[in-house]
């Protein structure tokens, strides 16, 4: 055969395969997001749709090999990677053990670090880590407001103001899907208690719905551009959370503009055409896995009796689709925005290689970093910390929880770490030859050996065990015999310092006069025990700020006589006076207000100007002081922006914060500091107009180093 003929031939039978078809354009990482979703959208079947709605197993949706579209493999969150795969194989929770990862602080210790770098760069290593583990998507961060601190997942979560709330959510957001790893934050919406939380319904009034428990998701979804929204168990007004018309499509995607997809929180879903037609995109776990969790549920009070799970699967929705009762659209609809994601976040274009690592030292160090950080000097008389080696030769090492670092709270979240290492081993590392270091756990040796040491150290607080998901706490108090042991340890050492783990405030009043220093540490992440080092031995100067505001007993708590509800039913009386916003209108005194914290060294606020002094409506306002640090140590201090409105046009919280900014500062420095308050920050919600509006007025600026301690005041009028 001549030549020409022969490569005729050839390009002909190459034609006609595969291997020279034209790319179809939604493989084609050059085209629009939107592009290629309409055009995968438009070549699947029926059934290939349908197949997309419900998960595969325990943390996988479906793969379509056919046309390519891979499956979004997933992970719990928020504090770490918690998954039981190794890249490659469906994830089951069928061993005690996750695979190894970077245990982070708990939320609610990453918020009390105020600082959104930071969470930004937590964000960023999550995203690695959930890559190198072969995730795509990570199920985080809770941005459900402390209401009870009570509640079992309070450490999860940023604490009990909206604002930074909606700060630490959108860093964490940013980071993470910055990597290409899908953010899913949860749970929508007010779900802000365990007990019975697969049962209850939560009533809220619009007002407060919008101003409290909503902020969060929303700057989720304006400013960071989440990908997934997870719903929550609780109904809401009356509708399950996961078939809410008015939450998943009125205010999610009309009021808010949401691009990505609903997931249901697992095994929450009650009806098919409810929840698809009320927005609900995707049903997790997958069908066989359901029965599982029933029967988890319903070891724990109130469970979840009579629920089935599976709603979203084929077999249910084929039927509908065809009389009619789930629309076309609704389906296209759901898929459209599943698939949306996908490929923004890169998941067709990904080449999966693993070798990704996770847990290296520096991955670890930001842990590091982070729970020193977050660590809150409540009180330190005397300038006790931090231990000084030309005074304090011999430490007592006494308590509990100086045996075990409780990285993280228990349920979903919990994060295996890589090491963990204990506070006393942290200590005896750092301490050296410099200092004697004994521990005993409890009980007449302790007291003995606390009576003979210099500084007597008390780790005391709660475990995984205490305040974890699917039950609340019964009381604020620490476990029994912790108060007793500090309070005999006190009257034998007038050095004693207490460390704290916690996810929420604990009460103190029995021994918080007797002893001279208390760091709460919150559950610190697996490098949690080196930053309370850091800090014990003045390494690092503390510059935590309380996220919530820590009663001095339950009943002095925003939502007390409010929680947890009767006969399923629990109704949000106290309205938007919740943590703070609660103590300074019933002028309740707390043990420890928000924002407090205290630092080795001192800060002096001075020059306060406000620009302009008469803002017109959509106008921006500067604030702008200096800071100085007059200390003779560095430090770091975190300057509060609340607002007052002197004359509301309807009932208003005595103050709000608005604007925070951590400032780090050398020994001796001083720093100008601007901050910006926008319309948002001036507006209520009016139930009325449902709408956010701002009214003519005067505010009064109040410019604090905690919600108490404010150091300038300054205002403004605004004028329409
Ligand atoms: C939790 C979610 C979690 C999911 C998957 C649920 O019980 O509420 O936060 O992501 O389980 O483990």
């Amino acid at each position: 055969m001549p030549r020409l003929t022969l490569l005729i031939a050839l390009a002909a039978l190459l034609t006609g395969c595969s291997l020279l078809a034209p790319t179809p354009p939604y493989q084609n990482p050059k085209l629009s997001v939107d592009k290629r979703t309409e055009d995968l959208l438009q070549r699947m079947t029926d059934d290939e749709k349908l197949d997309l709605l419900s998960g595969a197993g325990w943390m996988d949706t479906r793969a379509n090999t056919r046309l390519g579209i891979p499956a979004i493999h997933m992970a719990d969150g928020p504090l770490g990677i918690r998954t039981w795969a190794i890249p490659g194989e469906p994830d089951t929770p069928a061993t005690p053990k996750s695979v190894p990862a970077t245990a982070f602080p708990a939320g609610i210790a990453m918020a009390a670090t105020w600082n959104p770098d930071l969470v930004t760069q937590e964000g960023r290593t999550l995203g690695q880590e959930a890559l190198a583990l072969g995730r795509d998507q990570l199920l985080g961060p809770t941005v459900n407001i402390q209401r009870t601190p009570l509640w079992g997942r309070n450490f999860e979560g940023y604490g009990e103001d909206p604002w930074l709330t909606s700060r630490m959510a959108v860093a964490y957001i940013s980071g993470l899907q910055e990597q290409g790893v899908i953010a899913t934050v949860k749970h929508f919406a007010a779900n802000n208690q365990e007990y019975r939380r697969n049962t209850v319904n939560v009533l809220v009034d619009e007002r407060t719905l919008e101003e409290i428990y909503l902020p969060a998701f929303q700057a989720a979804v304006e400013e960071a551009g989440v990908w997934s929204v997870m719903s929550s168990y609780n109904k809401l007004n009356g509708d399950w959370a996961a078939q809410n018309p008015h939450l998943l499509t009125e205010i999610l995607r009309s009021k808010w503009g949401f691009k990505g997809f609903v997931v249901s929180d697992w095994a929450s879903t009650h009806a098919t055409a409810e929840s698809l037609n009320a927005g609900l995109d995707l049903e997790m776990p997958g069908a066989s896995t359901m029965p599982m969790l029933r029967q988890f549920f319903n070891t724990f009070p109130g469970g979840n009796p009579g629920f089935d799970g599976g709603y979203l699967t084929k077999d249910k929705l084929r039927p509908l689709l065809a009389s009619g009762k789930v629309s076309k659209q609704a389906l296209d609809d759901g898929v459209r925005r599943i698939l949306r994601a996908m490929f923004a976040i890169g998941l067709f274009d990904r080449t999966r290689t693993t070798g990704g690592k996770v847990d290296t030292p520096e991955q670890r160090a930001l842990a590091r970093k982070a729970a020193a950080q977050g660590i809150v000097l409540l009180k330190n008389d005397d300038a006790a910390l931090p231990i000084r080696k030309e005074v304090i030769h011999t430490i007592a090492v006494l308590g509990p929880n100086a045996d075990a670092n409780p990285s993280g709270g228990g349920g979903s979240s919990q994060v295996t770490p890589g090491l963990n290492p204990k506070p006393i081993d942290a200590i005896r590392e750092r301490a050296g030859a410099d200092f004697k270091v004994e521990y005993a756990r409890g009980g007449p040796e302790a007291i003995a050996l606390a009576k003979r040491a210099d500084l007597a150290l008390v780790f005391a607080g709660n475990n995984a065990d205490i305040e974890a998901e699917m039950f609340d706490r019964k009381t604020l108090d620490l476990p029994e015999g912790q108060a007793d042991l500090i309070a005999a340890v006190a009257k034998v050492n007038k050095h004693t310092i207490v460390v704290l783990h916690d996810g929420a405030p604990v009460t103190m009043s029995p021994w918080l006069d007797k002893v001279q220093s208390v760091l709460n540490a919150w559950f610190p992440g697996e490098e949690g025990a080196h930053a309370v080092a850091d800090i014990l031995f003045g390494d690092v100067n503390p510059s935590g700020k309380l996220p919530v505001t820590f009663p001095k007993r339950i009943e002095d708590a925003a939502a007390f006589g409010h929680y947890p509800g009767v006969n399923d039913q629990v109704s949000y009386d106290e309205g938007i006076y919740v943590g703070y916003r609660h103590f300074d209108k019933n002028n309740i005194e707390p043990l420890f207000p928000f924002g407090h914290g205290l630092s080795y060294t001192t800060f002096e606020y001075s020059g306060l100007r406000i620009y302009p002094q008469t803002p017109r409506y959509g106008q921006l306002v500067q604030i702008m002081l200096k800071v100085k640090n007059t200390g003779s140590r560095d430090g770091a201090e975190v300057v509060q922006v609340y607002l007052h409105d002197t004359k509301p046009g309807l009932d208003r919280p005595v103050k709000q914060l608005k604007a925070f900014r951590r400032v780090e500062l050398r020994a001796g420095e001083s720093q100008d500091v601007e901050l910006t308050l926008d319309q948002k920050s001036l507006s209520f919600y009016d139930p009325l107009v449902h709408q956010w509006a701002a009214l003519p007025g005067v505010f009064d600026v109040l410019v604090g180093s905690s919600s108490k301690d404010i150091r300038l005041k300054g205002g403004f009028e605004l004028f329409e």
